[in-house]
């Protein structure tokens, strides 16, 4: 039996807009989930924001002030897509009032921010599920089955890359994600937990790491009107940059593995080139998300000189299935927002996690963490959970 569920939407830049899609899709590639969303509110502050959204996707209501959303007994499942500085606070705020949610990476500014919101889904016994999207791509779930398998034999190194060039524009407008206070690390939230999600995805946790980190552009203009994504702005005061466009990372995985982490915004000539390349002792597995529906794989018993080939996902692979009949056809990255939404869904259905969830938050923020205390300290640090 189908049910309805109310969903609400907090923040409606990029990623509402993309939230909202896939509560809209979902039914589409998973008619076997028993609950529908149905799109009942939407808030930002921005004026007009919400309305338009509201317009545009079919929300019933419209609100600037999301704790509006929190008393409102239609909503039960509430998307958090506003910046960094705010997640702690809804977050907390709509598990205590009983909604389930479905909060964007990288929970909150701090490993505390995280800590917050993941106890209070716990407290209150609901479901959180995070967005640490490249996680549903069936080429990551196919790498991670691989290497579980122990076909590339033990893992013995990584090497994680998000480098981008969304910030690599000077005239890039200094919005939140460039002040410490609303938007924590900058490259380290935005990119680098993503990062350590894979990193921990495929190979585990990370015991320790050493990280340095620099900022590249050190001023940007003000923007002068209400932005959303990376916008740029001429003729604005210009501000400092306080948080970080680039970390490159040592890791050591607790089972002995090493890896590379390098995260960056201001890369010029990047565009979203992120991916990793791990490496066994009997072979390896490379992934580049801008060919994401394919998986390189070096396995067999020759070791030197040993071929590399290349698996384009298909039915069999992650949820692939649910999107296409046959391997080859690209997804895309709405796609994997779809698969999360399912993910959310289906814990709510039946009260078990799928996907990522707070506990991966807690874990991801304190290695970001550890990365910004290394970088300080220049030394080894362990993150702490
Ligand atoms: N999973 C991913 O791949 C991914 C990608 C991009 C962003 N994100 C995360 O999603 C979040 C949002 O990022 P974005 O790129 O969509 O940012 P954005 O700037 O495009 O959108 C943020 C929206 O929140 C609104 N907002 C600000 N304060 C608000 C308030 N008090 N109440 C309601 N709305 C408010 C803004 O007006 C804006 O519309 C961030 O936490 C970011 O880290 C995740």
């Amino acid at each position: 039996m189908v049910s309805r569920l109310g969903v609400a939407v907090v923040g409606f830049g990029w990623m509402g807009r993309v939230h909202t899609q896939a509560y809209v899709r979902v039914p589409h590639h998973f008619p076997q989930l028993s609950l529908r969303p149905e799109l009942v509110a939407v808030a930002d502050d921005v004026p007009g924001r919400a309305e338009e959204a509201a317009g545009r996707y079919g929300f019933a209501t419209a609100v600037r002030d999301w704790r509006e959303i929190a008393v409102d007994p239609r909503v039960h499942a509430v998307s958090i897509a506003a910046p960094n500085f705010l997640h702690r606070e809804i977050g907390v705020a709509m598990a205590e009032a009983g909604k389930h949610i479905w909060i964007e990476k990288p929970v909150g500014l701090t490993v505390e921010d995280a800590r917050a919101v993941s106890g209070a889904v716990t407290k209150a016994g609901v479901r959180g599920t995070v967005g640490f999207n490249y996680r549903n791509a069936p080429a990551v779930a196919a790498a991670r089955e691989l290497i579980a398998s122990g076909d590339i034999g033990t893992v013995a190194h990584v090497r994680i890359r998000l480098l981008s060039d969304y910030a690599a524009h000077p005239e890039g407008a200094l919005t939140w994600r460039y002040e410490r206070e609303r938007g924590g690390g900058g490259v380290l939230g935005d990119l680098a937990s993503h990062g350590v999600d894979l990193a921990r995805f495929l190979v585990g946790e990370i015991e320790s790491l050493a990280a340095d980190t620099a900022v590249f552009i050190p001023e940007r203009a003000r923007p002068t009107s209400a932005t959303a994504g990376h916008t740029r702005a001429t003729g604005g005061v210009p501000g400092p940059v306080e948080n970080e466009d680039y970390v490159n990372c040592l890791l050591r995985f607790a089972s002995g593995a090493r890896g590379v982490l390098e995260a960056c915004r201001v890369s010029v000539g990047e565009q979203n080139n992120y991916g990793f390349e791990v490496h066994g002792t009997r072979g390896a597995v490379f992934w580049d998300f801008r060919r994401m529906g394919e998986l390189r794989i070096s396995r067999g018993t020759t070791y030197q000189d040993q071929p590399v080939s290349t698996l384009h996902v298909g039915p069999g692979h992650g949820e692939y299935a649910a999107f296409q009949p046959g391997a080859a056809n690209a997804m895309g990255y709405d796609d994997l927002k779809v698969i999360e939404a399912y993910h959310f869904l289906r814990s709510i259905e039946d009260g078990t996690a799928y996907g990522p969830t707070l506990d991966d938050a807690v874990h991801s923020a304190a290695a970001l963490d550890a990365m910004s205390g290394s970088a300080e300290r220049r030394g080894w640090v362990s993150p702490v959970v």
